[in-house]
């Protein structure tokens, strides 16, 4: 007989009963297994493997050079720090867009490789024959629409989207089709609260926003923003709940300071 601890692990239904029960969805980008282990325990429901890391990990301006083997290595760490939250992977550019077919092997590497719970793709009508295709191989969808970042060059811009009626009205048509496609949530990212609040009402599933305002059924951000870890990105949306990066540049120079004048190690930090 084996003697399991009873976790209460956050599945996809949970998301959707919350959302039935109107209890808000907390979800923060994590890439490791030491934040995601602190982020599991600090009871965050969904941690995101967001291709945000081509930024904020590896330091490329945009998403796109984020490759599926990279993903594969930050959602293998983070699914190891994991024991209850939900753990959804973001799939890169250039693994799903191409057809229905190369989205499913994309979607199985990520799967068979990470250990991941979930799959997140950007975009709508486009996409979805492939996200029919990975769900109906067993594997949850997250849709991600508005600004979706591995479309920045046909954007030109990260400014607020769908504020013209016509951008507008095919977001809400494409919720829609990802919901009857079966996707179990929708990120809505950098559009106006009221066409959030609109598409939060029109759907069962829960819409999680960034940027979107607080009709949403859960909220996203990125750790090294909220954390204020990354300090030159300052939109009007994020809220900052630490400066992590004046902690950290004051304790490194103290750092340095104390092994400059020889006061690092002492006599009590020595064999
Ligand atoms: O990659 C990411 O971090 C994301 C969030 C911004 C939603 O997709």
């Amino acid at each position: 007989m084996s003697v399991h601890n009873e976790v209460k692990k956050v599945t996809t239904n949970t998301l959707l009963r919350m959302k039935a029960a109107g209890e808000k969805i907390a979800m923060l980008t994590a890439y490791d297994f030491s934040f995601a282990r602190v982020f599991d325990a600090a009871g965050i429901d969904v941690i995101l493997v967001g291709d945000s890391a081509s930024n904020v990990m590896a330091g490329h301006e945009t998403t796109l050079p984020i490759t599926l083997d990279q993903m594969i290595y930050h959602a293998s760490s983070v699914i190891r720090g994991v024991n209850k939250s939900l753990v959804v992977v973001d799939l890169p550019f250039g693994t799903y867009q191409g057809n229905s077919k190369e989205a499913l092997s994309s979607a199985i590497r990520v799967m068979k490789e990470s250990g991941g719970h979930a799959l997140k793709l950007e975009g709508g009508e486009e996409i979805v024959e492939s996200v029919k295709r990975i769900i109906s191989a067993g594997v949850p969808v997250m849709g991600h629409l508005g600004l979706t970042p591995q479309s920045i060059y046909k954007f030109g811009t990260y400014a607020v989207r769908a504020k013209e009626e016509a951008e507008a009205e095919k977001l809400k048509r494409d919720a829609i089709l990802l919901q009857e496609a079966g996707c179990f949530a929708v990120v809505l990212e950098k559009i106006p609260a009221q066409l959030a609040k609109e598409v939060s009402e029109s759907l069962t599933i829960p819409t999680i926003g960034i940027g979107a305002g607080p009709h949403c059924d859960g909220q996203v951000l990125v750790m090294h923003d909220m954390l204020g870890i990354n300090n030159e990105f300052q939109p009007r949306f994020l809220r900052k709940y630490a400066n992590l990066h004046e902690q950290i540049t004051n304790a490194v120079q103290q750092y340095v300071k104390d092994v400059r004048r020889k006061d690092f190690p002492n006599e009590k930090e020595q064999y």
